[in-house]
């Protein structure tokens, strides 16, 4: 008998799991890959399925991708399955993996595929027609792999290709790379670090028509660099190293004739091989040297400055400092590049000569001050003097740079920035002061910075701006202040164009003890885009009123980023008034407390992060009407059972991202979990790495894994049976059914409870808890906040809360059992979702039938909304079965809550039932 109910019982769920619509091609959450977040909905897929452990291609990436980032895996091969049909492929990435093997055919359909990378594996050999179908590759990364044979047909497919990096492969000789140069259309070769001894173009088959523009062929390993003869006609960049092990540097003078970009790096004293090539260098435009500190005595500079068409030097990583002087022969140059040099001073005559200067960065060095020779520079537009020692500015240092656009004087000792500084700075768009000891800004900017669009004064310890400080920075857009720089809130009037604000916030100022009666405390701006609060620690602070005041203020605000900042939201309940709201970050904070409304009217939001910040529902969700929500990240919060009717009001959700929260693997997320899995519109992003972390003896399983099934059968025999009976009633005939289902539920009760009492040899044991709270997760909020703090802190009861004091581990129902028989009695906290919860109402049928059982008055019924009768007729008869009995309403008693709760705690008090006519504030309730 028990048998054939399992199996019918069986049958039926198996049955209900199948007509879900369960459609794997269309779930979007892959295992292990993510498919990444576009901004705008596009057919384009991307997928990413970096760093996990994969050791084959996984068969679940959709064909229609695009690119498939797969690097720093364990791939060990590649099979013709893999990749098949995936005709829309741009980008592969294979990058560190062990790939030893790629199967013939593997890339066949690949027709559009443009860029590979199969860098770091393990390749031995490339073989014939390896890459067949690659037809439209542009880009091939095959390095650092152990690669010692090139068959000759290994590219024979490849007819676009442009870049090849075979750099870090052990071949040594040219002949054994020959079918590169077979390459139609190849423009950069990347030999860096290769095994070869020698490059000696003699090696090369003589009828060479190549179209190579870059040769990088950078290695300690060379001892002969031969060029000699045409290599290609268009060969305009080489990129080579000279050490001490190189004993001959040939390059053909022809050749270098058209060379016009060099990069050396010389780890040897041998100035001589480069000294010659210098000499030959006729079109070279831009130089750069690393590592070349030898070669200053030896008149490198001399020696370059001497290539007229030169417009770029780079020396970096080299001790500079006595030879400034020699760069006074390179008046040509358009761009000079020295940062990180190790200079103290530039030496005054170095950069006088250059009448056509640009760039000039002199960035990470030890300069103290602005050197005099910037004086001359009046056709300079970019200076870049930051991270140095200056500690000064002088009236004149600027007084001649009157093109300047770009001024960086970041991370510096300036104490101040006078008038007569930026008097002649007439054309600055750009200024960064951060990061210095400024404390005042801005005497008077009336003549000069009229064309500033962006300024960084953050990080200084400027007190007080004056209010007209921006007054007349009409063409400002992107500004970053600190808090402690204003007198009360940042004031921005005068800022006719700011888009992008980013304040950083700090305790120590008056911007988050607005004045409440203050109604309009910051000035409209109604041109601001983006607002980006940062405080330096969680202990910074700022009332939600604040943020929502910034918001009315900036009318076109669409994105606002909030981190680090401890908000509090107590006193205002909801966003309000910013309709325009795209985007929205508030993370690294604590809303563990938010309310259900906080969120409420932002129709156009599309992307949410509340990552980090101490969540433990998402029930706020359910109401906040987010209909446009298609991003929400809540990485790193502390949730651990989520109600899948969340996401019924998030209809517009298509990446969510839920990774390291602490979930329970128990029966409360089971709609969850198989919402994850089945739904064809939400990726939930790393789903199948999501790990328990409740009940303890499932810990470190994961929660995907989680046995749904189990849910609907918990296992006790004898409510498994009764269920089967019931089902196979209800097979039966529905009109019996109709007829008999309470009295077969109250039979089932009846008989558990019997059980219960004789295996607890019905022992009148003293009640641990006053009251068992039976509630719903989406009422959790409602029960935290308004019922815990008056009925256990002002009224002293000792409340059972489910997710509190019920035993982990134990079966569930058992736990139920116990907290009704060890209650005096039970709350039941009603709403809709609390109707809709199978484990609820076993709960509320269970109470009813001690009430039943017992004769004694255990039930009393709050309800938290107004509910139609039609929807509680199931509970209706139920109670109609048991007694007739009075209840509590929430929505009526709104006004009068004090008196709601003086009658619960009138209602716990009684020892017997209660009459009609005690005087609780009761209600219809629809019934
Ligand atoms: C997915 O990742 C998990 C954890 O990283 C791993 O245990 C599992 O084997 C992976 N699954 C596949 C199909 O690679
Ligand atoms: C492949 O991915 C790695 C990171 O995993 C990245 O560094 C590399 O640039 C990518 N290759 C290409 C060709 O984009
Ligand atoms: C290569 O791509 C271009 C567009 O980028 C396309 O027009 C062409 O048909 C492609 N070639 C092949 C062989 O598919
Ligand atoms: C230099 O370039 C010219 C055309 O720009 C070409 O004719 C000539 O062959 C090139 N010289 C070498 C050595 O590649
Ligand atoms: C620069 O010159 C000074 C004095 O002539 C000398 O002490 C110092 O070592 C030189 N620095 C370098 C990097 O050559
Ligand atoms: C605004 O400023 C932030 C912080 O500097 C920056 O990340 C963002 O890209 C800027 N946005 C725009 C539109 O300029």
């Amino acid at each position: 008998m028990a048998s054939v109910n399992t199996l019918s019982l069986y049958f039926i769920l198996n049955l209900f799991f199948l007509l879900l619509p369960v459609n794997p091609l269309l779930a979007f959450s892959l295992k292990n890959c993510t498919i990444l977040y576009k901004e705008n909905v596009s057919a384009d897929v991307s997928v990413d399925c970096t760093n996990m452990n994969f050791v084959t291609v996984p068969d679940y990436i959709p064909k229609n991708t695009v690119s498939i980032q797969l690097g720093h895996n364990q791939l060990l091969n590649i099979n013709i399955k893999d990749f098949c049909g995936m005709s829309k492929l741009k980008n592969l990435n294979l990058t560190v993996n062990k790939i030893a093997y790629v199967e013939q055919g593997s890339f066949i359909d690949l027709v559009l595929l443009e860029t590979l990378d199969m860098g770091n594996n393990k390749l031995t050999s490339l073989t014939a027609n390896m890459f067949k179908g690659l037809s439209n590759l542009t880009f091939l990364v095959l390095s650092k792999n152990k690669i010692q044979h090139i068959h000759e047909s290994a590219f024979q497919c490849l007819t676009s290709l442009q870049t090849l990096d075979i750099a870090s492969i052990p071949l040594t000789k040219v002949a054994e790379i020959l079918p590169v140069f077979h390459l139609p259309h190849l423009l950069a070769l990347n030999l860096k670090y290769i095994g070869f001894t020698t490059f000696d173009t003699k090696d090369l088959p003589l009828n060479l028509s190549l179209s190579l523009e870059v040769l990088e062929i950078f290695s300690s390993n060379l001892k002969i660099l031969s060029i000699i003869g045409p290599i290609s006609p268009y060969l305009q960049t080489i990129d080579f190293l000279l050490t001490d092990s190189v004993k001959q540097v040939l390059l053909d003078k022809s050749l270098l004739k058209n060379i016009t970009n060099l990069d050396v790096a010389a780890t040897s004293d041998s100035f001589e091989g480069i000294h010659e090539v210098l000499g030959s260098l006729e079109r070279l435009g831009d130089i750069t040297f690393e590592y070349v500190d030898t070669w200053f005595p030896n008149g490198l500079l001399p020696a370059v400055c001497k290539v007229q068409t030169l417009r770029k030097l780079t020396i970096s990583r080299s001790h500079f400092d006595n030879f400034t002087t020699d760069l006074a022969l390179c008046s040509q140059l358009r761009e000079l590049n020295l940062e990180d040099t190790f200079m103290h001073k530039l030496s005054k005559g170095s950069l006088q000569s250059m009448k056509q200067l640009r760039f000039l960065n002199l960035g990470y060095n030890m300069l103290t001050e602005v050197p005099d020779d910037i004086r001359s520079l009046s056709t300079l537009e970019i200076l870049i003097m930051g991270e140095n020692d200056i500690s000064g500015l002088k009236c004149d240092d600027f007084s001649k740079t009157t093109r300047l656009k770009e001024l960086y004087l970041n991370a510096n000792r300036i104490t101040k920035l006078e008038r007569c500084i930026t008097e002649n700075l007439v054309n600055l768009k750009v200024l960064d002061m951060s990061n210095n000891l400024l404390k005042t800004f801005g005497d008077s900017f009336k003549v000069s910075l009229q064309k500033l669009e962006a300024l960084d004064i953050s990080r200084n310890p400027i007190k007080y701006l004056d209010t007209d400080v921006f007054q007349h920075m009409k063409a400002l857009k992107e500004l970053k202040v600190e808090t402690y720089h204003f007198v009360d809130v940042p004031y921005f009037s005068g800022l006719e164009n700011i888009e992008n604000v980013t304040i950083y916030v700090h305790t120590d100022s008056t911007f988050q003890s607005l004045q409440s009666n203050n109604d309009k405390p910051f000035s409209d701006v109604k041109t601001m885009k983006q607002l980006t609060l940062i405080g330096s620690s969680n202990t910074q602070w700022m009332p939600f009123r604040t943020i929502r005041e910034m918001l009315r203020a900036y009318g076109d605000l669409g994105t606002v980023t909030v981190l680090n900042i401890y908000i509090n939201y107590y006193e205002v309940e909801t966003f309000e008034l910013n309709l325009q709201l795209k985007s929205l970050t508030l993370s690294l904070t604590d809303l563990s407390s938010i309310g259900s409304k906080f969120f409420l009217p932002l129709p156009n939001l599309q992307n949410l992060d509340l990552s980090n910040s101490k969540l433990r529902s998402l029930d706020f969700l359910v109401q906040a009407n987010l209909s446009a929500l298609r991003y929400l990240n809540l990485t790193d919060n502390e949730i651990n059972v989520i109600s899948e009717t969340v996401f019924q009001s998030l209809p517009s959700l298509r990446f969510l991202d839920l990774d390291n929260n602490p979930f329970s693997c128990e029966c409360s997320n089971a709609g969850f979990i198989h919402w994850v899995v089945t739904n064809p519109q939400t990726q939930v992003v790393n789903a199948h790495q999501y790990k328990c972390f409740f009940p303890v003896d499932k810990q470190e399983g994961l929660l995907l894994e989680f046995d749904v099934q189990s849910c609907r059968d918990d296992g006790r025999f004898l409510y498994f049976i009764s269920s089967s009976f019931l089902v196979a009633l209800t097979l039966l005939s529905s009109f019996i059914y109709r007829f008999l289902r309470w009295h077969l539920t109250y039979t089932f009760h009846l008989f558990r409870a019997f059980l219960y009492d004789s295996r607890k040899g019905r022992k009148k044991d003293p009640h641990r808890f006053d009251a068992f709270v039976s509630y719903n997760v989406h009422d959790e909020d409602w029960v935290y906040r308004e019922m815990l703090p008056v009925l256990e802190g002002q009224q002293g009861w000792r409340l059972c809360l489910h997710h509190r004091d019920f035993q982990p581990g134990k079966p569930i129902i058992e736990n139920i059992t116990d907290a009704i028989y060890g209650s005096r009695k039970t709350i039941c906290v009603i709403s809709r979702s609390y109707l809709q919860s199978e484990w609820c109402s076993r709960e509320i049928q269970m109470a009813s039938f001690r009430l039943f059982d017992e004769k004694k008055d255990v039930l009393i019924l709050l309800f938290l909304e107004n509910i139609p009768a039609r929807h509680l007729s199931p509970y209706y008869r139920m109670r109609k079965l048991v007694k007739k009995r009075t209840y509590l309403s929430w929505p009526q008693a709104a006004q009068h809550p004090g008196v709601f709760w003086q009658n619960v705690q009138r209602a716990l008090q009684t020892g017997g039932a209660l009459t009609e006519n005690t005087d609780l504030l009761t209600g219809p309730a629809g019934i």
